[in-house]
């Protein structure tokens, strides 16, 4: 089944420069990127994105995580990508490895590269979707349709007065 992920690679995986390496694991995978950007993650945006784990004790933990804030120098960027084809979802969770970076196969990416902070912070480098549902509340959260390069979910038209900053 063709299917959309989000994928976010933390501001850990940005701090230790292993994007690339990041990057070229997944693409073992040769699914199609449909959208990339970087995001500087402000509270509401981690809020929204972890909304499902808000009465989990390591809650403001996670969210200063994902904004970057837990650093002596901090390290405010996330970047975003939109994995799309067969089996997306599973196929990169797979590649990925288990959330616990100590449980995941040394050969994952969280296997490899994360690890638990001293306060028990999952500190795994990586996110993707865990399912179809997940999948487009996310992408939806952090895309604007614009920003994706096929229009994997329906959209509409509406006219906006909104203010916005443009090229001189
Ligand atoms: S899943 O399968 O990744 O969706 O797992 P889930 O348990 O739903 O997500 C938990 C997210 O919280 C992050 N996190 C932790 N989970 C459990 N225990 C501890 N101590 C913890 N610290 C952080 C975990 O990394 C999951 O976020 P993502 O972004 O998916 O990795």
């Amino acid at each position: 089944m063709i299917n959309n992920a989000l994928v976010l690679i933390k501001p850990d995986g940005i701090r230790k420069a292993i994007v690339g390496n990041v990057l070229t694991k997944l693409s073992e995978t040769k699914l199609d990127i449909l959208g990339i950007k970087i995001v500087k993650v402000t509270k509401n945006l981690a809020r929204q994105h972890y909304q499902n784990l808000k009465d989990k004790p390591f809650f403001e933990n996670l969210l200063n995580y994902i904004q970057g804030n837990i650093y002596e120098i901090p390290c405010n960027k996330i970047l975003a990508f939109i994995y799309h084809g067969e089996n997306a979802i599973l196929r990169i969770r797979d590649i990925i490895g288990d959330t616990n970076p100590e449980k995941a196969k040394p050969t994952s990416i969280r296997g490899a590269y994360g690890r638990i902070t001293t306060n028990g912070l999952f500190e795994n480098v990586i996110h993707c979707s865990s399912d179809l549902i997940e999948a487009e509340r996310e992408i939806k959260l952090w895309f604007k349709p614009e920003e994706i390069l096929m229009e994997i979910y329906p959209t509409k038209e509406i006219i906006t007065q909104e203010k916005k900053r443009v090229w001189l």
